[in-house]
C-alpha cells in the first residue's frame, strides 16, 4: 500500500489530501477564496495565487498532523502541474517541489483533469477501464474516452464557454454570487423548467462537440425583458445546460462500447445533471458512476488519488516538472 500527499491550487481552491493507494482518504482540507474574489464576480488570479502561497503550506502541516503521519512515511508527493491560472499552479508545485526535495520521496506532477477523470476510481472500486467521461467544470467540458491511466481520447469539446462557466455567467446575470453553479441549482428548485424557452445549442448536431455561448446571450435576453421570475429562467437554464448534456453524451454513448459512463467536474455535483446522466446510463444500459460532491468539485483527494494511480504506474516526475497554464489531456 502506497500513501501519496496530494496538493491543488490550480484555480480557487487550496487543497491538500493524503491518500492510500487502497482508496482511503485518511485526511484532506480544502480552503476556498470565494471571499476574496466575491467583489470581482470571478477569479483573479493575482488574488488567488497570494492566497495559496499563504495558506497551503499551512494545509500540509495540518493534513499530515491530523493523520499523525510524517512526511518520511509518505510515498511520493503529487501535485497538479496545470493546466489553470498559471501563479497559483505553480505556488502548488514549488511546494511540492520543496516537500520532495526536502524528505528525498518522487515528484508525481499531475494533470487537473486527470485528477477530474480518476476521481470516480477512488470511491467506485468497481469502475475499471474503459468508461465514457463527461468532464464538466468551470473551465472544460468534454467527452473522454477513459481507456486506462495516462490514456484518454477526447472525444468533444466545448466551442466556447465551459459548461460551469455558463452557470457562473448566468448566475451573474441573475444578480447570484461567484460560483454560480450552486446558487443556479437552489434557486432552480423553486422554479418551472419549462416556463423560459432557451436554446440548446448544437442539440441534435452531427458534430460531437458543446456550446453554451448562445444559451448565455438567451439568459441575458431573458433577464432584460424583465418578464420571467429569476427562479423560472434559473431552472430553465438548468434545463437546456441538461438536455445538451444528455444529447451530445447519448451520441457519443452510441459510437462507443465503453461498459460504464462517468460524470466528474464542479458541474457533476449537480443534482439535475447527476439524475439525467445517471437515467441516460441505464438507458444505454451502461454501468453509472458519479463522485460525492465533494470530489466532483476541486479539491486535493483526486489529485493525490491520480498520484497514486500514476505512482503505481511508475511513472514518476523530476524537479524540473514544468508548470503549465494549457496542458490537453
Ligand atoms: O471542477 P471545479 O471545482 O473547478 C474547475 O476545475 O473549474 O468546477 C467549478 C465549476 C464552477 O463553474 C461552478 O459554478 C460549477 O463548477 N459548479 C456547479 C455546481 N457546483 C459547482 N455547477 C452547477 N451546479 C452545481 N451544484
Ligand atoms: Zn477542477
Amino acid at each position: 500500500m502506497a500513501l501519496i500527499l496530494g496538493l491543488e491550487s490550480s484555480c480557487d481552491d487550496s487543497a491538500v489530501a493524503l491518500v492510500t493507494s487502497d482508496r482511503q482518504v485518511i485526511a484532506q482540507r480544502v480552503v476556498g477564496q470565494n471571499q476574496a474574489h466575491a467583489p470581482f464576480g470571478g477569479v483573479v488570479p493575482e488574488i488567488a495565487a497570494r492566497a495559496h502561497v499563504e495558506v497551503l503550506p499551512g494545509l500540509v502541516t495540518q493534513v499530515l498532523d491530523e493523520a499523525g503521519i510524517a512526511l518520511a512515511e509518505v510515498d511520493a508527493i503529487a501535485a497538479t502541474a496545470g493546466p489553470g491560472l498559471i501563479g497559483g499552479v505553480m505556488v502548488g508545485l514549488l511546494t511540492a517541489k520543496g516537500l520532495a526535495l526536502a524528505s528525498g520521496k518522487p515528484l508525481v506532477a499531475v494533470n487537473h483533469l486527470e485528477g477530474h477523470a480518476l476521481s470516480p476510481r477512488l470511491v467506485d472500486p468497481a469502475l475499471g477501464f474503459p468508461y465514457l467521461l463527461l468532464l464538466a467544470s468551470g473551465g472544460h467540458c468534454q467527452l473522454l474516452e477513459v481507456r486506462g491511466v495516462g490514456d484518454y481520447r477526447r472525444l468533444a469539446t466545448t466551442i466556447d464557454d465551459a459548461a460551469g462557466e455558463a452557470f457562473d455567467k448566468a448566475a451573474k446575470l441573475l444578480g447570484l454570487p461567484y460560483p454560480g453553479g450552486p446558487a443556479i441549482e437552489v434557486l432552480a428548485r423553486q422554479g418551472d423548467p419549462t416556463a423560459v424557452p432557451l436554446p440548446r445549442p448544437l442539440v441534435g448536431s452531427p458534430e460531437p462537440h458543446f456550446s453554451f455561448a448562445g444559451l448565455k446571450s438567451a439568459v441575458q435576453r431573458a433577464v432584460a425583458a424583465g418578464s420571467h421570475r429569476p427562479a423560472d429562467i434559473a431552472a430553465s437554464f438548468q434545463q437546456a445546460v441538461v438536455d445538451c448534456f444528455i444529447d451530445r453524451t447519448r451520441r457519443a454513448l452510441q459510437a462507443s462500447d465503453a461498459p460504464s459512463l462517468v460524470v466528474a467536474g464542479g458541474v457533476a455535483a449537480n443534482s439535475a445533471v447527476r439524475a439525467a446522466l445517471q437515467q441516460l446510463g441505464a438507458d444505454e444500459g451502461r454501468a453509472f458512476s458519479v463522485p460525492p460532491g465533494w470530489l466532483c468539485t476541486d479539491n486535493a483527494a483526486m489529485i493525490a488519488w491520480a498520484g497514486a494511480e500514476r505512482f503505481a504506474a511508475g511513472l514518476i516526475d523530476g524537479l524540473d516538472a514544468p508548470a503549465r497554464a494549457r496542458w490537453p489531456l
